[in-house]
Protein backbone atom coordinates (compact mmCIF):
# COMPACT_ATOMS: atom_id res chain seq x y z
CA UNK A 1 0.00 0.00 0.00
CA UNK A 2 1.78 3.31 -0.87
CA UNK A 3 0.22 6.69 -0.33
CA UNK A 4 1.92 10.01 -1.71
CA UNK A 5 1.64 13.43 -0.06
CA UNK A 6 1.93 16.25 -2.25
CA UNK A 7 2.39 20.04 -0.52
CA UNK A 8 1.91 23.31 -3.21
CA UNK A 9 3.32 26.64 -3.30
CA UNK A 10 5.06 28.34 -0.21
CA UNK A 11 4.66 25.40 2.04
CA UNK A 12 8.24 24.74 2.14
CA UNK A 13 8.40 27.89 3.98
CA UNK A 14 5.76 25.91 7.11
CA UNK A 15 7.58 27.22 10.70
CA UNK A 16 8.70 30.75 9.19
CA UNK A 17 5.36 31.71 7.17
CA UNK A 18 2.65 33.59 9.02
CA UNK A 19 3.35 31.72 12.25
CA UNK A 20 -0.65 33.35 13.67
CA UNK A 21 -1.98 31.40 11.04
CA UNK A 22 -0.14 28.35 9.96
CA UNK A 23 1.24 27.51 13.24
CA UNK A 24 5.24 27.06 13.42
CA UNK A 25 5.70 23.35 12.16
CA UNK A 26 8.37 22.66 9.31
CA UNK A 27 7.12 20.75 6.64
CA UNK A 28 9.76 17.91 7.58
CA UNK A 29 8.75 17.88 11.04
CA UNK A 30 5.09 17.31 10.01
CA UNK A 31 6.43 14.62 7.36
CA UNK A 32 8.04 12.91 9.85
CA UNK A 33 4.91 12.47 11.93
CA UNK A 34 3.31 10.84 9.62
CA UNK A 35 5.80 8.53 8.40
CA UNK A 36 5.78 7.17 11.75
CA UNK A 37 2.22 6.64 11.52
CA UNK A 38 2.34 4.89 8.34
CA UNK A 39 5.74 2.67 9.04
CA UNK A 40 3.41 1.35 11.91
CA UNK A 41 0.34 0.63 9.57
CA UNK A 42 3.19 -1.00 7.33
CA UNK A 43 2.26 1.78 4.19
CA UNK A 44 4.66 3.23 2.21
CA UNK A 45 4.40 7.04 2.11
CA UNK A 46 6.35 9.32 -0.21
CA UNK A 47 6.78 12.90 -0.05
CA UNK A 48 6.64 15.72 -2.60
CA UNK A 49 6.55 19.73 -2.66
CA UNK A 50 6.80 22.26 -5.47
CA UNK A 51 6.05 25.95 -5.87
CA UNK A 52 5.29 25.27 -9.76
CA UNK A 53 1.85 24.60 -11.14
CA UNK A 54 3.12 22.01 -13.90
CA UNK A 55 5.38 19.53 -11.66
CA UNK A 56 2.24 18.91 -9.19
CA UNK A 57 0.39 18.06 -12.16
CA UNK A 58 3.32 16.19 -13.43
CA UNK A 59 3.19 14.55 -9.60
CA UNK A 60 -0.14 13.37 -10.02
CA UNK A 61 -0.10 11.53 -13.44
CA UNK A 62 2.61 9.65 -11.90
CA UNK A 63 0.56 8.38 -8.69
CA UNK A 64 -1.58 6.64 -11.73
CA UNK A 65 -1.18 2.65 -11.48
CA UNK A 66 1.76 3.74 -8.73
CA UNK A 67 -0.39 5.50 -5.62
CA UNK A 68 -3.42 3.48 -3.82
CA UNK A 69 -3.84 7.10 -2.16
CA UNK A 70 -2.91 10.58 -2.63
CA UNK A 71 -3.20 13.61 0.48
CA UNK A 72 -2.73 16.59 -0.98
CA UNK A 73 -2.91 20.37 0.27
CA UNK A 74 -2.55 22.45 -3.24
CA UNK A 75 -2.27 25.68 -1.48
CA UNK A 76 -2.82 28.84 -3.23
CA UNK A 77 -3.66 26.73 -6.21
CA UNK A 78 -6.86 24.98 -4.59
CA UNK A 79 -8.33 28.69 -5.43
CA UNK A 80 -7.59 29.03 -9.35
CA UNK A 81 -6.13 25.93 -10.61
CA UNK A 82 -8.40 24.22 -13.06
CA UNK A 83 -5.79 22.08 -14.59
CA UNK A 84 -4.44 20.66 -10.92
CA UNK A 85 -8.44 20.20 -10.47
CA UNK A 86 -8.37 18.02 -14.12
CA UNK A 87 -5.44 16.43 -12.84
CA UNK A 88 -6.79 14.65 -9.61
CA UNK A 89 -10.12 13.99 -11.41
CA UNK A 90 -8.31 11.75 -14.18
CA UNK A 91 -6.99 9.34 -11.63
CA UNK A 92 -9.43 6.60 -10.01
CA UNK A 93 -7.73 6.84 -6.48
CA UNK A 94 -8.66 8.47 -3.43
CA UNK A 95 -7.24 12.06 -2.98
CA UNK A 96 -7.70 13.76 0.37
CA UNK A 97 -7.33 17.58 0.44
CA UNK A 98 -5.84 19.36 3.50
CA UNK A 99 -5.46 23.00 4.70
CA UNK A 100 -3.92 24.02 7.86
CA UNK A 101 -5.91 26.93 8.23
CA UNK A 102 -9.60 27.05 7.87
CA UNK A 103 -10.40 28.53 4.48
CA UNK A 104 -14.07 28.94 4.97
CA UNK A 105 -13.35 31.91 7.93
CA UNK A 106 -10.29 34.12 5.76
CA UNK A 107 -10.74 36.05 2.82
CA UNK A 108 -13.36 35.23 0.57
CA UNK A 109 -11.08 34.55 -2.44
CA UNK A 110 -9.79 31.36 -0.44
CA UNK A 111 -13.25 30.45 0.32
CA UNK A 112 -13.75 28.20 -2.43
CA UNK A 113 -11.80 25.38 -3.74
CA UNK A 114 -11.44 23.99 -6.92
CA UNK A 115 -10.23 21.00 -6.07
CA UNK A 116 -12.35 20.11 -3.36
CA UNK A 117 -15.40 18.50 -5.37
CA UNK A 118 -12.95 16.03 -6.93
CA UNK A 119 -11.38 14.64 -3.64
CA UNK A 120 -12.74 12.24 -1.11
CA UNK A 121 -12.90 14.82 1.18
CA UNK A 122 -11.50 17.86 2.79
CA UNK A 123 -9.87 18.48 6.10
CA UNK A 124 -9.58 22.54 6.97
CA UNK A 125 -8.40 24.56 10.06
CA UNK A 126 -6.73 21.95 12.30
CA UNK A 127 -3.41 23.19 12.21
CA UNK A 128 -0.48 20.88 10.75
CA UNK A 129 -2.60 18.28 12.76
CA UNK A 130 -4.98 18.06 10.20
CA UNK A 131 -2.43 16.12 7.74
CA UNK A 132 -2.66 13.18 10.25
CA UNK A 133 -6.03 13.23 10.05
CA UNK A 134 -6.08 13.08 6.73
CA UNK A 135 -3.70 10.15 6.84
CA UNK A 136 -6.24 8.61 9.70
CA UNK A 137 -8.96 9.26 7.19
CA UNK A 138 -7.23 8.14 3.65
CA UNK A 139 -5.72 4.31 5.69
CA UNK A 140 -9.79 3.58 6.50
CA UNK A 141 -10.84 4.75 3.09
CA UNK A 142 -8.30 2.11 1.75
CA UNK A 143 -9.13 -0.39 3.94
CA UNK A 144 -12.58 -0.49 2.71
CA UNK A 145 -11.50 -0.36 -0.95
CA UNK A 146 -9.46 -3.54 -0.18
CA UNK A 147 -12.23 -5.32 1.84
CA UNK A 148 -14.80 -4.46 -1.02
CA UNK A 149 -12.02 -6.04 -3.47
CA UNK A 150 -11.56 -9.17 -1.17
CA UNK A 151 -15.24 -9.49 -1.24
CA UNK A 152 -16.11 -9.24 -5.01
CA UNK A 153 -12.83 -11.76 -5.39
CA UNK A 154 -14.49 -14.54 -2.92
CA UNK A 155 -17.89 -14.33 -4.74
CA UNK A 156 -16.28 -14.70 -8.41
CA UNK A 157 -14.87 -18.31 -6.62
C1 LIG B 1 -3.50 26.80 2.63
C2 LIG B 1 -4.57 27.87 2.42
C3 LIG B 1 -4.36 28.61 1.10
O1 LIG B 1 -5.36 29.60 0.92
C4 LIG B 1 -3.00 29.27 1.09
O2 LIG B 1 -2.78 29.87 -0.17
C5 LIG B 1 -1.90 28.36 1.45
C6 LIG B 1 -2.11 27.37 2.51
C7 LIG B 1 -3.62 26.11 4.00
O3 LIG B 1 -3.01 25.06 4.17
O4 LIG B 1 -4.27 26.64 4.91
O5 LIG B 1 -0.78 28.48 0.95
O6 LIG B 1 -3.68 25.78 1.66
Amino acid sequence: MKIVVIQGPNLNMLGHREQNIYGAMKLDDIHAQMENVAKQNNISIEFFQSNFEGEIIDRLQECLGDADGIIINPAAYTHTSVAIRDAISALNIPVVEVHISNIYRREEFRQKSLTAPVCSGQISGFGPFGYHLALIALMQILAEIEAINKRKEAEKK
